[in-house]
């Protein structure tokens, strides 16, 4: 399979980028879409020239690292799979591609396809933890939590912090997933102890850090690689306007 790709270039913060064209061959259709890009990187520094530097790491859908905009949407075209897990036999011989980094003013382009997402870690930070004694192992088991709450716990905890959610949002809102790592630990009886003050830290966290509001496009669910509900968002905009009544 041949492909045209146009990529963003852009050297560092600093610089104003532009998409470049680039030829690429060999390309099979049980790949990966970063295999592809990892052919194209072979024949550019076989070529003596600066490689593509994108994002990856677990390449199985699970560490969130991975973060590309292709042909207009993050992750790609196929639903609910991260851009690590799309294969090539999604697209034909021939076809034109276009790659772009996920844009958001909170996520400043460090070099080519690479964003720097620490305003996440910097969210989770301010309150996406438990630091309650939970107890040992066996509490685990002691604690009686049901089928229902459990299921939507671990929905929520599904959330990879990819930020494609970001992307896909025209106001570059990360509402769904400040709404995920919320609302998983709001269906739990160890995440009661601070279920106020998360939510109140974690939503001032986030409008510090430059991301937009959100106006209800669902553009997030349909780009989400795992299925996170805006139910979230719904149950989080309750637990913040509660705690902003009786926090004190
Ligand atoms: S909510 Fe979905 S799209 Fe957003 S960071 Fe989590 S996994 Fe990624
Ligand atoms: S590289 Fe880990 S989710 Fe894609």
């Amino acid at each position: 399979m041949k492909l045209t790709l146009h990529i963003w270039r852009q050297k560092n913060a600093r610089d104003k980028g532009r998409m470049v064209t680039y030829q690429v061959g060999g390309i099979v259709e049980d790949m990966s879409f970063l295999e592809m890009l990892d052919v194209l990187n072979e024949q550019l520094i076989t070529n003596n020239e600066e490689p593509v530097a994108f994002d990856h790491d677990c390449r199985e859908g699970i560490c969130g690292a991975c973060a590309l905009t292709v042909n207009g949407i993050p992750h790609g075209p196929e639903k609910e799979t991260t851009i690590c897990q799309l294969h090539m036999r999604h697209f034909k011989d021939g076809d034109t591609i276009y790659i772009e980094p996920f844009r958001a003013r909170a996520f400043p382009v460090i070099k080519d396809l690479v964003v720097d997402r620490s305003a996440f870690d910097r969210i989770m930070a301010a309150g996406g933890f438990v630091s309650a004694n939970t107890g040992g192992v066996p509490d685990a088991n002691a604690i009686p939590i049901s089928k229902f709450n459990a299921d939507k716990a671990m929905d929520f905890a599904a959330c990879i912090g990819c930020g494609a959610c970001v992307a896909s949002c025209k106001n570059a809102s990360a509402m769904l997933f400040v709404a995920a790592k919320v609302s998983q630990y709001a269906y739990l009886p160890q995440g009661q102890a601070e279920r106020k003050r998360r939510v109140l830290r974690m939503v001032a966290q986030m409008d510090k850090e430059g991301f937009g509001g959100c106006t209800n496009q669902y553009e997030c669910e349909a780009v989400c690689p795992k299925g996170i509900s805006v139910a979230g968002i719904a149950l989080m905009n309750r637990d913040f306007l509660k705690a902003s009544l009786t926090e004190e």
